[in-house]
């Protein structure tokens, strides 16, 4: 429905969502990142706002970048994207569709490299970003939003890898797509999901993402709903 109009079953709650990619640096004008658009994570924003939700969007450089009726955190490293979540809180939700680069360049230099005249590469030292949905999913009881939701981009067996996944976050929902080469769900329009929780595993089958937006934030409201 429109925004503004019909139901407001999410009135009142504050859900933050991450969004698009993470940009590491590596001298000042390089840098690396991935080829996220930012689709699922503002369709996702704009159906939770026309539910009625204060939606705190925390976006890496991406296409879709812009959801109506949000406010709107940029924010471009891994580490920046963190800091930008722990700061939205507290909140009753927090729904992690960003694809952050697991790893930063341990020291990005100040002045850009210049090509070595011998031909020599130049060596990347990397260091582990911080993991934004398992630092959330583990804090503690208080500070934890309500409701912590995962996604998973996954080749080979996707529901093994999903299982494992939200066990290792410690998130209460996640949400695994296919992204196989040929399954056009990185940057396209549609995409198939499968919904864990911590007990069942439903194939929600091939639709849009926008479609994949309004099941979950209907899915939403009836946990608040149920009281939880
Ligand atoms: N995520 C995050 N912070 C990170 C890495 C991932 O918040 N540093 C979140 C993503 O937004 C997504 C979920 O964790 O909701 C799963 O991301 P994914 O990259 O699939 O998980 P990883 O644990 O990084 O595992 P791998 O890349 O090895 O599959
Ligand atoms: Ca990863």
């Amino acid at each position: 429905f429109a925004h503004g109009k019909g139901p407001r079953p999410l009135e009142g709650r504050t859900i933050i969502v991450t969004s698009g990619p993470t940009r590491e640096p590596i001298d000042p004008v390089r840098y690396i990142s991935n080829a996220s658009s930012g689709r699922q994570g503002t369709a996702i924003a704009e159906a939770l706002a026309s539910h009625g939700a204060i939606v705190k969007f925390v976006t890496g450089p991406a296409e879709f970048a812009k959801p109506r009726g949000c406010e709107i955190f940029p924010v471009e490293t891994a580490v920046e994207m963190e800091g930008a979540v722990i700061a939205a809180l507290p909140a009753d939700a927090a729904i992690f569709t960003a694809a952050v680069a697991d790893w930063r360049i341990a020291a990005p230099s100040d002045a850009k490299l210049k090509k070595d005249v011998s031909g020599t590469a130049p060596e990347l030292d990397f260091v582990a970003n911080p993991d934004i949905l398992a630092t959330v999913s583990h804090l503690p009881a208080g500070e934890r939003p309500a409701l912590v939701i995962g996604f998973a981009a996954e080749t080979g067996n996707l529901e093994t890898h999903a299982r494992n996944k939200l066990a290792r976050k410690g998130c209460d929902w996640l949400l695994a797509n296919d992204v196989s080469p040929g399954s056009g769900v990185f940057g396209g329009p549609d995409t198939r999901i499968l919904f864990l929780d911590g007990t069942a595993t439903d194939d929600w089958g091939p639709q849009s993402k926008t479609a994949v937006a309004e099941k979950l934030a209907d899915r939403i409201a009836k946990h608040f709903a149920a009281g939880s």
